[in-house]
């Protein structure tokens, strides 16, 4: 899909080429800049009630008279802002997608400011208003005719759309990138899948991609990510790939993702209620590489390292029991009580090998724990971290990227709950505060660096009739590793 800035003035819109004409209104009345036929047709919508100055409202007019553009629609939003205007195009491409249009011009229907956050937000609210998930269902609805998007400006903020665009483009390709593959059943998208997906992203975007084999890892000592991997007849992969885009001397940012690309719970069986979702459990994973892809393509002058630690979670006559204790690298022992607790136990050896890339901050993201949905629901991801200033940036990057965080504790007394008579520590603590626990045990294999920790577990898919990846938090990432531009 192509996206593009287009000048024109509110009251050259009745003349304007397209195959439809998305208008948001914002304010109480119909804007006098306007063109006279649009103006005319919103007022009489609105008089007749069929439509109503209130956000989430939009009506779609065919062929109304005076206008060229064979379709019309107005979608309200409540306000100016991006997120505002990222719901109402979201709603107006939603009347047009199917229709057969190409040509879809977008923009405001007053004079209201657009920003590069709104042109970021329109890219993504086409973007996942077209995403059809077709792999493994061809008879899926055809995608989306919908080929170019222009979005409506006036000359001084042309750049800024611009570049707006720029950016929505490459995040939503990420999203994209992240969604194909969490979307993908555990049968397709294997450790060796996600590591195929990472060397291909090497190839288009010249990246050094490396992937570990089992034998690789033992003989780096990842005693607590192998006891995950060798309950599966999978092969596990280690994957690790560099975007460098700045002097080597450069700390980079690193970024760590959970890639269980199934999680039975292993030994401590998951019920079975529900399980095909643990297919989304390399969400993380696909965050991580979508942000990498996202990266590459707008090019920022800082380095950053992408680390995924894969495998199935898997029971088997090979697999790690509860009570058994494990050596992770870092020399601490694990004393594995539940083994469905085993996306830290596979991050805490990824987090480990960070060390070597002496970095300026290190973020992992994992489907950590059903504890964070019940705290936060599947609005917020948890937001984890000691240090003010990566929180402040991480809560900066998700405003930006509209993909909202919440800050949750960290403090010493949590850590409590992870005594264990037989090793340094277990591998879970008590229910009660079960992502704050998860965080804690991560953090005590991250003391060489600054961090912070993602819970993305209510936030990386949906449920339901709507089942399936978002693609979060590859938008707050990818703001968040633009802001470390220094
Ligand atoms: N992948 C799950 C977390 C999860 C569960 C995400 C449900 C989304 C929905 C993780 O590996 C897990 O099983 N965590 C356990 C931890 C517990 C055993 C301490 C959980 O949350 O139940
Ligand atoms: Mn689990
Ligand atoms: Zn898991």
């Amino acid at each position: 899909m192509d996206f593009r800035h287009q000048i024109s003035a509110p009251d050259s819109l009745a003349g304007l080429s397209c195959d439809a004409l998305v208008l948001v209104v914002t304010g109480a009345a119909v804007a006098p800049t306007l063109a006279a036929p649009l103006a005319a047709a919103l007022s009489d919508a609105l008089a007749q009630g069929d439509l109503t100055l209130k956000a989430g409202k939009s009506i779609y007019l065919h062929r109304p008279v005076g206008i060229r553009a064979p379709r019309v629609v107005f979608a309200m939003a409540g306000a100016a802002t991006a997120k505002a205007f990222k719901a109402a195009v979201a709603n107006g491409i939603g009347h047009v997608k199917d229709l057969g249009a190409k040509h879809v011009a977008v923009g405001y229907a007053g004079t209201e400011l657009l920003t590069d956050a709104h042109a970021e937000a329109a890219v993504a609210a086409v973007r996942e208003a077209t995403y059809v998930y077709r792999h493994t269902k061809p008879s899926a609805p055809a995608a989306s005719t919908i080929s170019k998007v222009t979005l409506l400006c006036s000359k001084p903020e042309a750049k800024a759309v611009q570049q707006g665009l720029a950016r929505g483009h490459a995040i939503g390709a990420g999203v994209t990138l992240a969604r194909e593959c969490a979307n993908r059943p555990g049968n397709h998208c294997t450790p060796s899948y996600l590591a195929e997906q990472a060397k291909k992203l090497g190839k288009e975007y010249a990246l050094k991609v490396e992937v570990l084999d089992r034998k690789a890892c033992e003989k780096l000592g990842m005693g607590s990510f192998l006891s995950v991997a060798q309950g599966s007849e999978e092969p596990l992969r280690f994957i690790v790939a560099r975007y460098d885009g700045a002097a080597k001397s450069q700390a980079p940012v690193v970024l760590v993702g959970k890639g269980i690309t199934f999680d039975t719970g292993g030994i401590s069986l998951k019920p079975g209620a529900e399980m095909d979702e643990m297919k989304f459990d390399m969400g993380g994973a696909a965050s991580v590489l979508g942000t990498l892809r996202a990266v590459a393509e707008l090019k920022p002058r800082l380095n950053l390292v992408c680390i995924i630690p894969s495998c199935e979670n898997m029971p088997s006559g090979n697999a790690v029991k509860p009570g058994d204790v494990v050596k992770s690298m870092s020399g601490q022992t694990i004393e594995i009580l539940n083994t469905d607790a085993e996306g830290r136990l596979i991050l805490c050896d990824a987090l480990t090998y960070a060390e070597r890339f002496k970095p300026a901050v290190v973020v992992d993201v994992a489907t950590l724990t059903g504890a964070c949905v019940v705290a936060l629901g599947n609005h917020h991801s948890g937001l984890f971290t000691a240090d003010d200033k990566i929180a402040a940036q991480m809560l900066a990057a998700s405003q930006a990227g509209l993909d909202p965080c919440w800050r949750m504790p960290l403090d010493e007394e949590y850590d409590e709950g992870l005594k264990s008579n037989f090793a340094d520590m277990a591998n879970i603590g008590g229910r009660a505060g079960g992502a704050i626990t998860a965080a804690m045990f991560l953090r005590r294999f991250t003391g060489k660096y600054p961090w912070a920790h993602l819970d993305v577990a209510g936030t990386a898919w949906k449920s339901g009739a709507a089942k399936g990846s978002t693609g979060r938090p590859v938008p707050l990432l990818t703001h968040f590793v633009l802001a470390q531009v220094g």
